[in-house]
């Protein structure tokens, strides 16, 4: 395997300063609006952004606690492998959400939707389309099957634990 090596494009600003409370999706966000401040050096590259009504946000969930093989998710009270859910506690801890894009001003982003803890590092920022992103109907396995679907976290993915 290969180490490598990434670089923050900006940092992810948002209400929620804690894993506890914070919404368990994006898509169970509602209204919580939040914004990306990216480095200056690309905000040439938000050019054409703003035509976009939705945006994949990629991130490094810099306050995850240690990779777990087997994790019971908040959308499940069964124990599944790590890689069937999307729990924090990752090899490498990276985090994706859809978000609403509200405005595009200069190097910052408003959003609205967001289950992302404020002062999280930005990695990567891509347009949501549907064609290639919503595929339906798609299988979702033990979630599909799952009656408790939690909508806010608590601290059982957090790097205190
Ligand atoms: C279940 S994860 C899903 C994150 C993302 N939507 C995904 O699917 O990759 C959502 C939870 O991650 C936690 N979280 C958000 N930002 C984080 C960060 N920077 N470090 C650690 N945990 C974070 C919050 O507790 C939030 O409720």
């Amino acid at each position: 395997m290969r180490d490598i090596t990434f670089r923050s494009i900006g940092v992810i600003h948002s209400r929620f300063k804690q894993q506890d409370g914070t919404p368990t999706q994006a898509a169970y966000a509602g209204d919580a609006e939040g914004s990306l401040e990216l480095d200056p050096a690309y905000a040439g590259a938000l050019k054409d952004l703003e035509t976009f009504e939705r945006i994949w946000v990629l991130y490094y969930l810099d306050r995850a606690g240690p990779y777990q093989p087997l994790v019971v998710p908040y959308m499940d009270d069964a124990r599944h492998g790590l890689f069937a859910t999307r729990a924090p506690s990752r090899p490498n801890p990276i985090g994706i959400s859809v978000v609403t894009l509200v405005s595009v001003k200069g190097n910052r982003v408003e959003i609205r939707g967001l289950d992302i803890l404020d002062e999280t590092p930005l990695l990567d920022i891509k347009p949501y389309i549907p064609e290639f992103d919503a595929i339906f109907p798609s299988r979702a396995g033990w979630f599909d099957a799952s009656r408790t679907k939690r909508r806010t976290a608590d601290s059982r993915f957090g790097s205190d634990e």
